[in-house]
């Protein structure tokens, strides 16, 4: 690891190397007892008392069920009022590292690092508790359900935004491969918004013999099928990434080959980069699944299921990301451009309603997220408290402010 500008003072106080040992120990009892989804009784429990414990100004719970949210104020006066996120959640797979802090819970496991992402906000709510060296409010949010349950946007529905002034939303995962002490991040669109979709082809049955007596729901489907696949590839800017994958087909009977079945179902997902893409994509889906049903005389019923939406960077919240970035790391280990992926975060329903940036935080040379051998690196603990504090100090410390701008 390279360096080419000190470290602030304040990030490199001894005590902070301290504090992220304390969060070792908080982040291998977090991975030894994983929960699920939005039961989670013992993760909050164990982050609601140690807030309590810092000094937090106010400490609420049950927010979507098992959400916990600290507020801390700066003894500097008056500022803004930015939320520092992080999941809590694990994920229902069977942990197959060996490791002395494994899990200790059949079929659940700590496989996407939520219990590091804890663990290294509560170290940077203990520090910031105790120095409160900034103007302004920073509310720390741990929320369920990432994996799966839309947490954060249940949390955003249940008033979590407005219920605390929160102006700006600042999130940050682990990325196995990026080296230790690394940060990656984008403006605009970093991650996918996905959605599925099952469709009901309902046509009319008839003898396969006698197919002009029937309206058959099995060649409509053949046509929708190979239809879809002209959003990618004609409708939308190929440059602009979008992923249609039909993952389910079921009608008919293998017992009855001489029967065209009355009605039959296909389903899967669809991918995008763009929220206005997402938007016209869903109508092209809708039309060519419509239209080609009515083709062969056959009625196609849509369950559109909505997933994540495309998670996007604010241009200016991710400047002030990548200057904290570039604080704790150097800039020679801050990619400020990096590339898109297509896995899609719930923390996109947060970015929707105020502006804000996620970045990734390296993991070294890890197995990958949601693998059996995966678990997260505690060296990058301290790289991610010295973050969220460098955050903070950019954000409720800035010239701007001081400027009275
Ligand atoms: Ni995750």
């Amino acid at each position: 690891m390279t360096f080419d500008a000190p470290l602030d003072a304040f990030l490199t106080d001894p005590a902070l190397s301290a504090l992220a040992d304390e969060a070792r120990t908080w982040r291998r009892t977090i991975h030894q007892y994983p929960e699920l989804l939005f039961d989670l009784p013992k993760t909050a429990a164990l982050v609601t008392e140690k807030l309590k414990e810092f000094g937090c100004d106010e400490v609420v719970t049950g927010i979507a069920t098992s959400g916990v949210v600290g507020v801390i104020r700066g003894k500097r006066g008056p500022g803004r009022t930015i939320a520092l996120r992080s999941d809590m959640d694990a994920l229902p797979m069977s942990e197959q590292t060996n490791l002395p802090h494994a899990s200790k819970i059949d079929n659940m496991m700590h496989a996407c690092g939520h219990d590091g992402h804890t663990a290294m906000l509560l170290a940077a709510a203990k520090q910031l508790a105790a120095r409160r060296d900034f103007a302004g409010t920073v509310v720390v949010v741990f929320q369920p359900a990432e994996e799966g349950g839309a947490g954060g946007k249940v949390m955003v529905e249940e008033g979590v935004l407005e219920r605390f002034g929160i102006e700006e939303v600042y999130g940050m995962h682990n990325g196995p491969g990026l080296p230790v002490g690394s940060f990656a991040t984008r403006s605009g669109a970093i991650m996918a918004g996905g959605d599925r979709f099952i469709i009901t082809i309902n046509g009319k049955g008839a003898h396969a013999a006698k197919p002009n007596e029937g309206h058959d729901p099995v060649l409509a489907s053949a046509h929708m099928i190979t239809a879809l696949q002209s959003i990618a590839s004609r409708f939308t800017d190929p440059l602009d990434s979008v992923v249609v994958s039909i993952t389910y087909v079921k009608g008919g009977d293998d017992r009855a080959l001489n029967v065209i079945p009355a009605s039959m179902q296909i389903g899967g997902t669809i991918r995008t980069m763009q929220p206005d893409t997402r938007k016209a994509v869903e109508q092209r889906f809708r039309d060519i699944v419509t239209m080609s049903a009515r083709l062969f005389e056959a009625e196609a019923v849509i369950d559109w299921r909505p997933g994540y939406p495309v998670t996007v960077n604010d241009p200016d919240k991710t400047q002030a990301a990548i200057a904290a970035a570039q604080r704790v790391a150097g800039s020679a280990n801050v990619d400020g451009a990096c590339g898109q992926t297509m896995g899609s975060e719930d923390f996109s329903y947060m970015l929707e309603k105020r502006p804000g940036a996620m970045v990734w935080i390296g993991n070294g040379d890890s197995a990958a997220l949601h693998n059996p051998a995966y678990d997260f690196n505690d060296d990058a603990i301290i790289h991610g408290l010295r973050y969220w504090l460098a955050v903070v100090d950019e954000r409720l410390n800035d010239k701007a402010m001081a400027a009275g701008a």
